[in-house]
């Protein structure tokens, strides 16, 4: 539909995690005019989820090159070392300006960080907040800066689609506002600068650790745009989630990995600790060695979950250093102080995404991602955990500095954007809101953390299906759902989940997250590379 009422910016952000609120926070300080536009509320995406922390080499001892290893191995070969090096030698100063903006991290009894370690570690690294509330308080403390600073915010706005200027460049964006008196309907924020940061993709799957937002809105919006999204395949499936139940769908309970950096082990249905000896690790391996450790026991015992027993923490070290999990696994009639924790593995985190390069430009001039939706190359085939929010920082912060280089090289700041023109795009199938479900079931079953030809194929051919019923349905009436923030998302998961089947498909090897049932082993030959993908598009 046409926008109804446009209002102009030097940037719009969208998303309010912690890589879009600092890439505003930073812009904003930088001179720009800039626009917030996110879904649901400032504080509700991932960011307010993750529990670990952040790692940054900020630990006496600790250098960047030690924690570029540790990320370099968990990524199985395909992380870009340079962006890895960028992410781990500028990480511990973004890390300090975080505390600057207004974060508080828990401190040790000598004052300097307390810090714990994580899956993949080989260090303590790992600054934390409220003991396992670390996106909690990063979220409270930009969204208190944000607005201290009087930002210009739109919250309950789904971005539909990119705007580009007959040259192709950046133009802004269309987006569909609920509820917010001004701006209400279909609008569009006309800017030459866009930068994404709308999160990930859980809920393409049943049972994710990730909140109901993230629905792949913005790789979805990239690929329409003809932007290039790479790595797809890679989606990380978190080794311990709370387990709730094989039919549990939508968002479950993390019990997150700094539990095990704090000594809890996990045991099989007999008791027995069956990390060890898999990983001079053990349970601290790379989380998708723990992941495929946990799901190979849980065949081999018939079992539908694992568990993790750190009963002997006892009552106090609980309720100070995981508060938010203790309460977490009471709600849901478990007491982790005297029984372990059933936990199973569950979708949370895409390591692939919008591919940029260090500047965290993508392929379409002037559109720019940071956070998870990107791809900078940090993550290879298995992010290193507690390296996301790490990334959001960093990477955030260097598209700031693009953008503020682009202003005094070619006048971006002054440049009101070209006139803007809506051109009659091949009407678009949207999906009824119940699909949303139909493509979870689709994606759990066929694409989850196993995957073979067979399941794949048996996807993807459900997925085509699901989108050619759509398209019959336009045919037949010129419309078919009610455009809405659940037809969006459900049209958006669609888009996503076709192109990861189809990386997945491709990739006939086991590397990193992408695990295959009928390519059992990593196939450096053929391999080490990625899948990018780019849509033609005026393809619906
Ligand atoms: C966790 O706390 O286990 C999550 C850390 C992460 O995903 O990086």
């Amino acid at each position: 539909p046409a926008p109804g009422w446009s209002i102009a910016a030097d940037v719009v952000v969208v998303g309010s995690g912690v890589a879009g609120l600092t890439a505003a926070l930073r812009c904003e300080a930088a001179g720009l005019r800039t626009v917030v536009v996110t879904k649901a509320r400032l504080d509700d995406g991932s960011t307010r989820w993750a529990q670990g922390g952040i790692a940054a080499a900020l630990g006496e001892g600790d250098t960047p090159e030690q924690h570029l290893d540790d990320t370099l191995v968990a990524g199985a070969g395909l992380c870009d070392e340079n962006a890895v090096r960028i992410l781990v030698t500028e990480g511990p100063d973004a890390v300090r300006r975080l505390i600057e903006t207004g974060a508080h991290f828990d401190e040790s009894e000598e004052g300097g960080l307390e810090l714990t370690r994580e899956g993949g570690h080989h260090r303590r690294r790992i600054a934390h907040a409220g003991g396992d509330a670390t996106g909690a308080e990063i979220s409270r403390a930009l969204v208190e800066a944000v607005r201290a600073r009087g930002l210009r915010t739109i919250e309950n706005a789904l971005v539909l689609d990119l705007l580009t200027d007959a040259a192709g460049r950046t133009a802004g964006v269309t987006l569909h506002v609920m509820d917010e008196g001004q701006h209400d309907g279909v609008g569009a924020v006309h800017a030459p600068a866009v930068v994404l940061a709308t999160g990930g993709m859980g809920q393409v799957f049943s049972a994710t650790t990730n909140p109901s937002v993230s629905t792949g809105d913005g790789v979805a919006l990239a690929l329409r745009a003809g932007a290039e999204v790479s790595d797809l395949e890679f989606v990380q499936f978190h080794p311990t989630v709370l387990f709730l139940g094989a039919d549990a769908e939508g968002q479950q309970p993390l019990v997150s990995e700094a539990v095990r950096g704090e000594g809890a082990h996990l045991v099989d249905a007999d008791g027995v600790r069956f990390m060890v000896g898999q990983h001079e690790l053990a349970e601290l391996a790379p989380r998708d060695i723990v992941a495929k450790g946990i799901m190979r026991r849980m065949q081999e015992q018939d079992a539908e979950h694992m568990f993790l027993d750190a009963r002997h923490f006892g009552a106090d070290m609980w309720e100070h250093r995981f508060p938010t999990i203790l309460a977490a696994c009471r709600a849901h009639g478990i007491d982790p102080v005297t029984e372990p924790v059933p936990v199973a593995p569950a979708a949370h985190y895409a390591s692939g995404g919008v591919r940029t390069d260090s500047r965290g430009r993508t392929t379409v001039p002037g559109l720019y991602a940071c956070g998870e939706v990107a791809c900078t190359g940090v993550h290879g085939a298995n992010r290193l955990a507690s390296n996301s929010l790490l990334e959001g920082l960093v990477y955030a912060e260097r598209i700031v500095a693009d953008i503020t280089a682009s202003r005094a090289d070619d006048g971006l700041h002054a440049r009101v954007p070209a006139p803007v023109e809506h051109p009659e795009k091949p009407a678009h199938p949207l999906l009824a809101p119940e699909a949303r479900f139909a493509i979870q079931r689709i994606m759990t079953d066929g694409a989850g953390v196993l995957r073979s030809a067979e399941s794949l194929e048996k996807a993807a051919g459900q997925l085509v299906r699901l989108h050619s019923d759509a398209r019959d349905a336009l045919d037949e009436n010129g419309k078919t759902a009610e455009p809405g923030v659940d037809t969006w998302e459900a049209t958006n998961l669609l888009c996503v989940a076709r192109v990861l089947v189809a990386a997945a498909r491709q990739r006939e090897e086991t590397r990193g997250c992408h695990w295959r049932e009928d390519h059992a082993d990593r196939d450096d030959a053929n391999w080490r590379r990625h899948i990018v993908v780019r849509l033609n598009p005026d393809r619906t």
